[in-house]
């Protein structure tokens, strides 16, 4: 992690608007403590700004980005971006330090911090930038996302998309009488058996993706399921929503699965409420553990999708 471990060293000790910290729970996560000073700062200067008016104006989302880096100086800016670039991490966790439980302060964070990076991804489940989906005890959807007391397997976001998805945010709004359910990560260079299937013949065999109904996206894409970049292997996979061809690839696709679901690299992320996390896309994976059975189970979490700036 020698990008970031600079700066690291570089702000600890000085007097800062925020710190970065080692994760208490990865090896390669990071977890950014913000001054809360600065954060106040942050949320009363855009008190005046609304969820709706981010939904309809799309300027005001980046007039919220430059806000955020005004507070927290450019330093923020580029460490976000170094953390999420850099190989061996990749990823950080962020939060609200229970400054604020009010929602649209929630949006205003994620989203003022996802417009560091890049540009977002429209989000067809939502019709908007970003989507809010709770998990209850009881579910009739199509697809794993709100089913409760089945893991979710480890996948990558953005596979029936035609478009980048280069880091994947995730915020925690609420969470009662859930036990279990938390976010399930690996990272691709943890995985003991990255090498068997990131080389095999079918690595980069283009594999049809299709979504159902509820993601709004008619459109069928075709995804190797390795690819490279920077000299390393990058992943794009999700069960659901592969349609293999072959008995070949199908095998291929559910040992790959397999394998990862055993890694002993796979972690269980605790988050607390008001927290977020934020991960490179192509070489992290993520899932959700199953909850314990509650009739009064309820969940629910933010997420944003997007692509890096090319500068
Ligand atoms: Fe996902």
């Amino acid at each position: 992690m020698s990008v970031v471990k600079e700066v690291v060293k570089s702000l600890v000790g000085g007097k800062e608007t925020f710190e970065v910290k080692n994760h208490p729970h990865h090896h390669r996560l990071y977890h950014l403590e913000i001054n809360n000073d600065s954060l106040y700062t942050f949320l009363s200067e855009n008190r005046h700004v609304n969820a709706q008016q981010l939904e309809y104006v799309p300027y005001m989302r980046l007039a919220l980005s430059q806000s955020l880096e005004k507070i927290l100086g450019k330093r923020f800016s580029e460490t976000v971006r170094a953390i999420l670039h850099d190989r061996d991490s990749g990823g950080f966790t962020v939060g609200m330090q229970y400054q604020t439980e009010d929602y649209d302060d929630y949006i205003k964070f994620a989203t003022a911090l996802a417009h560091l990076l890049g540009g977002v991804n429209f989000d067809a489940m939502s019709g908007t930038y970003y989507a809010r989906f709770t998990v209850k005890d009881t579910d009739e959807s199509d697809s794993y996302l709100r089913q409760a007391y089945r893991r979710f397997t480890l996948h990558t976001d953005g596979t029936f998309v035609n478009e980048p998805t280069d880091w994947l945010l995730m915020m925690k709004f609420a969470e009662e009488n859930a036990i279990g359910g938390e976010s399930r990560l690996l990272h691709l260079d943890d995985w003991e058996d990255l090498e068997h299937y990131s080389t095999h013949p079918l690595a980069t065999c283009r594999i049809e993706y299709k979504a159902p109904s509820s993601k709004n996206v008619e459109q069928t894409v075709y995804n190797q399921t390795f690819f490279e970049q920077n000299g390393k292997p990058c992943i794009c996979f999700i069960d659901q929503f592969a349609n293999p061809s072959t008995m070949e690839q199908a095998t291929y696709l559910k040992d790959l699965s397999e394998s990862m679901e055993n890694s002993k690299h796979t972690i269980d992320l605790p988050l607390p409420v008001g927290d977020l996390v934020m991960v490179n896309n192509m070489f992290w994976l993520h899932g959700r553990a199953a909850f314990e059975k509650s009739p009064d189970l309820h969940r629910e979490l933010l997420r944003q999708r997007g692509y890096f700036a090319k500068v």
